[in-house]
């Protein structure tokens, strides 16, 4: 019998089938591990330790959050509690939200609960985007806590006649069509003081997230690099 080329061998194409499937199931129960360590929310006890989680815990809503270059990774994080210098969360300085900085481990949770409860009944996604999902007709939300025009400079904090940053959020919400900036106006959604308050800390956790500088450009864009 004639020598057949190995390119014509069914064995060879069979074998190949079989180890590019074993290899490619092995890769993707890896990266499943992987990105489930990468994505399961941090808790109160990382925080107070100083352990940096991608998906920090609830209680990050007692922390001031600032957005920073990290010369080490080429782009903007977001630093939780204050900066060491080199692009590292130092976990240490608190900010009032709606007056507390101690607001407990349930309390938040709870709050943050009801917020992503009440954006999916809202649907803000409809017109928003949130951590890369929904629409491109509004702003991206996924910073939008870093926005400086929601800080203590900044234009909305101003026009809503609030003194932080957290009442001018919850004031818009429940109000948008009261104060329009751009073309486009949000419309009101009938989103209530508690609801809004939920959405706030909902917003405020989405910014503590690391998401590799994602929306790329951002902090550059909105001036949220060593924003307040
Ligand atoms: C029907 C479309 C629509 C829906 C639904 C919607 N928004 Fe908006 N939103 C807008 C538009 C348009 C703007 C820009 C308004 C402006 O700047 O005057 C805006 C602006 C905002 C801003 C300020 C933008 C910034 O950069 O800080 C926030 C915060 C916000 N929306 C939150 C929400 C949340 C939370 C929800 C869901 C509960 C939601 N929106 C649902 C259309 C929408």
């Amino acid at each position: 019998m004639a020598k057949k080329s190995v390119w014509s061998d069914n064995r060879f194409w069979q074998r190949s089938a079989a180890w590019i499937t074993g290899f490619a199931s092995v890769l993707l129960i890896w990266l499943t591990f992987d990105t489930m360590a990468q994505i399961t929310i941090g808790t109160d006890s990382d925080l107070k330790n100083g352990v940096t989680k991608r998906v920090p815990g609830p209680t990050v809503i007692n922390y001031k959050i600032t957005y920073e270059m990290s010369s080490k990774r080429g782009h903007e994080v977001p630093i939780i509690g204050g900066n060491d210098g080199q692009g590292m969360s130092l976990f240490q300085e608190k900010e009032k939200f709606f007056g507390r900085d101690d607001w407990s481990e349930e309390e938040a949770t709870e709050l943050l609960h009801l917020g992503k409860l009440g954006s999916q009944v809202k649907n803000c996604m409809n017109c928003h985007t949130l951590l890369g999902n929904g629409a491109y007709y509004a702003p991206d939300l996924t910073k939008a806590w870093l926005d400086p025009q929601w800080g203590p400079d900044g234009s909305m904090q101003a026009m809503t006649g609030k003194n932080t940053k957290e009442e001018a959020m919850a004031e818009f919400l429940q109000n948008p069509s009261k104060y329009p900036t751009h073309s486009r106006m949000m419309p009101n959604l009938g989103i209530t003081a508690e609801e809004a308050k939920g959405l706030v800390a909902f917003l405020k956790h989405m910014s503590s997230i690391d998401t590799n500088g994602f929306p790329r450009n951002f902090g550059k864009i909105e001036g949220a690099v060593h924003g307040k």
